[in-house]
């Protein structure tokens, strides 16, 4: 990362999901890093993209507002707007584009489209006095709600899907095995509390083969669904009896898969520098077995602070002043995609 630049405040916003966001950037360094979840899908058990992308038009002008005056920054002030592109839900993508379009013509300053799984990424590189950059080359394992990849970045802007999960993510695989045991959404963290005190070894579930170093989740989740009613039609109270275990069972599961591709993209890279982000990197199973790595194998971890690491803006305003640098810049012409790859 240059070191001498000129100063650049980047205003940036994400909006691929269910969480409006806008960030603040002077250069490098966060200013403001603002985010208004909706709580609206909870009630539905998942995020709905209609009301998403209606939650996304109410929340985007206070959201980018509070951004702005957090920073200390005047509009006036900024260099350039980056949103994210995609991958994501279109209806929602397209509100955050939409406002950064509109707000970079106004202005007459330069708009910046981002790949939502490249900040995801490139969010290790945000000024943080107590963490350590990763250096390249490294491997970068983006777990969350929406993604489950595993990638080798070999530079900021040169990076390769090693493997990517083909059906669910594993974010997913924790909220619907949390729904199939009652739990509200997203059920992820939930499992993670209620493990804490379980037996990860009570239970056993087959884990999916898979080629390379693709995922699946879908098939655990059936496998979870089909064992929880054989057990209920044996005892109706076997969840509430065994929450505990259920819970440590499914968690330890659903790591063991995760690893199991980790380790041999490791092994066959000979890279053992491992950077983890996306909210499924809260999960404290998967950070024990990431330092546990750390200490007996060598591997050096990199794990953002948590704002940085659920989806944000500030990591689409990271991405976006690596383009500013090149004068990576996108014109009006440009529009969101569902699916985008790196
Ligand atoms: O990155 P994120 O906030 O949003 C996207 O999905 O992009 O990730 C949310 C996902 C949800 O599936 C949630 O259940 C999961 O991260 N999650 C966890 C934990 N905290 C959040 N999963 C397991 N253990 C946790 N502690
Ligand atoms: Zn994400």
């Amino acid at each position: 990362m240059p070191d001498r630049e000129p100063t650049v405040y980047i205003l940036a916003i994400e909006s691929s999901c269910d969480d409006t966001a806008a960030a603040v950037l002077q250069n490098a360094t966060v200013l403001s890093n603002v985010v208004a979840d909706q709580k609206i899908h909870q009630a539905f058990g998942g995020v709905v993209p209609e009301l998403a992308s209606r939650a996304h038009q109410q929340n985007i002008v206070p959201v980018v507002h509070q951004a702005l005056a957090q920073a200390g920054i005047d509009k006036n002030q900024l260099h350039a707007i980056a949103f994210t592109k995609g991958p994501g839900l279109l209806g929602s993508l397209l509100v955050g584009m939409s406002f950064a379009k509109s707000l970079s013509q106004a202005l007459k300053i330069p708009l910046i489209e981002v790949n939502h799984m490249q900040g995801h990424i490139l969010a290790h590189f945000i000024d943080d006095k107590n963490k350590i950059k990763p250096t390249f080359p490294f491997l970068a394992l983006t777990v969350s709600g929406g993604h489950t990849q595993l990638i080798r970045v070999d530079d900021y802007f040169n990076m390769t899907v090693l493997g990517q999960s083909k059906d669910d993510a594993v974010g997913e695989a924790f909220d619907k095995s949390a729904k199939l045991l009652g739990l509200p959404y997203p059920g992820g963290p939930l499992i993670d509390k209620y493990a804490q005190t379980g037996n990860p070894y009570r239970f056993t579930f087959t884990k999916p083969k898979m080629d390379g170093f693709d995922y699946s989740f879908s098939g655990i989740k059936t496998a979870i669904l089909n064992f929880i009613h054989k057990e209920k039609v044996k005892n109706p109270d076997f969840i509430e009896e065994n929450l505990a275990d259920i819970c440590a069972s499914i968690q330890h599961t659903l790591i063991e898969i995760l690893f199991d591709k980790l380790v041999l993209a490791v092994q066959q890279t000979g890279i053992t520098k491992v950077a983890v982000g996306g909210g499924v990197s809260a999960n404290s199973a998967l950070r024990r077995k990431l330092e546990a790595y750390s200490k007996d194998k060598n591997w050096t971890i990199y794990i953002p602070d948590f704002e940085y690491t659920t989806d944000n803006a500030a990591m689409i305003g990271i991405v976006g002043y690596l383009k500013f640098l090149k004068n990576d810049f996108t014109d009006e012409s440009i529009s969101s995609t569902a699916k985008y790859p790196l």
